[in-house]
């Protein structure tokens, strides 16, 4: 598909400006609140906001709120990408290099501010997870979503205590966590071994590149790790890449919910996914999406949701 004139004009015209084109290669790096654009570009919110409306309402860029903030990133339509693509290409410029510098800054505060929380919080990590979900049904639900198993090698990215090592443990010939958090590593390995499982794999590494092989799991999960993320798609991008033909990816998060105080007090970025954008992610990594799990809270809690994503093997598809 090609675009037409006036849409060719219209979208040059939203992207002709110098503050316009430098959120374009911002965004390009990564989804970003107004507030995180406004902080790098050194502008007023509603300045930044009245840029970043134009490029909306023009489509080359996606508006998604989440909570009281209000996130923004590149359009997924794909002449929308090549215009932008195109004109990225060409820019070479040194305020974009400096926005790129202020961005790295803003994204080691932000990693430097989650380690400290994570490396605080091992300890009572196990306890904190059932504040907000009833934790057995949580459970229950992945058990089910994963399949009876046996599993030839579990990959959990973003382990934590490894729960769900243990979870798996007796149901997989082998298994990997893997953490970025020294302290969770360490209390995961003190559980794994509790619970009498010799053959898992305490890995230190980042969901983001996992260095993995490719088709290697049977069964990867994602659980509750997504909404700590900055890019939560190419965390899916990566964990899909691991899943093996006929193997699944089971990613368990919230579902959108607006408690705000989440962010400051635990760090999270995102507060939940709809069950649409999961699905996008999924389908983009080559996965088929199942219909997604809701598990609503016994009282004050949040919304839990599974979404399951299978590598489903070609010559199955031609038959079925
Ligand atoms: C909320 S805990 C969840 C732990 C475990 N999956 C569970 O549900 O109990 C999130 C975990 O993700 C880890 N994490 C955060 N960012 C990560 C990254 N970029 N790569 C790997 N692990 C990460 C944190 O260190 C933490 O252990």
């Amino acid at each position: 598909m090609t675009l037409t004139a006036d849409q060719t004009v219209e979208a040059l015209r939203a992207a002709g400006e110098p503050t316009r084109l430098r959120v374009l290669s911002l965004l390009a790096a990564e989804e970003l609140s107004v507030m995180e654009l406004s902080r790098v570009l050194d502008q007023s919110q509603p300045r930044v906001s009245r840029h970043l409306k134009l490029m909306a309402d023009a489509g080359l860029i996606e508006r998604f709120p989440d909570g009281a903030r209000v996130f923004y990133r590149l359009s997924h339509d794909a002449q929308a990408r090549r215009l932008i693509d195109t004109v990225l290409d060409l820019l070479d410029d040194g305020e974009g290099e400096a926005d790129h510098r202020r961005l790295d800054e803003v994204r080691k505060e932000r990693a430097i501010d989650a380690a400290r929380y994570f490396e605080q919080v091992a300890p009572q990590w196990d306890k904190m997870r059932s504040l907000y979900v009833c934790e057995s049904a949580v459970e229950a639900a992945v058990e089910r979503a994963a399949g009876p198993g046996p599993f030839q090698r579990v990959v959990d990215l973003g382990t934590g205590s490894g729960r769900m090592l243990t979870l798996f443990g007796k149901k997989a010939k082998m298994s990997v966590g893997l953490d970025l958090s020294q302290n969770m590593l360490n209390i995961a390995r003190a559980n794994v071994s509790k619970a009498g499982l010799d053959k898992v794999e305490l890995r230190h590494g980042d969901i983001f590149s996992t260095r993995l092989p490719p088709a290697s799991a049977d069964l990867v999960i994602v659980h509750q790790v997504l909404h700590y993320l900055a890019d939560p798609a190419a965390a899916v991008a990566e964990a899909a890449r691991v899943v093996s033909d006929g193997g699944k990816l089971l990613i368990v998060d919230f579902a959108p919910h607006a408690f705000e105080h989440l962010r400051e007090a635990h760090q999270h970025r995102r507060l939940g996914f709809a069950d649409a954008e999961i699905r996008e992610w999924l389908e983009e990594a080559g996965l088929t999406p199942s219909a997604p799990i809701a598990l609503p809270p016994d009282t004050e809690g949040l919304t839990v949701h599974i979404w399951t994503g299978e590598r489903v093997v070609q010559t199955a598809r031609k038959t079925a």
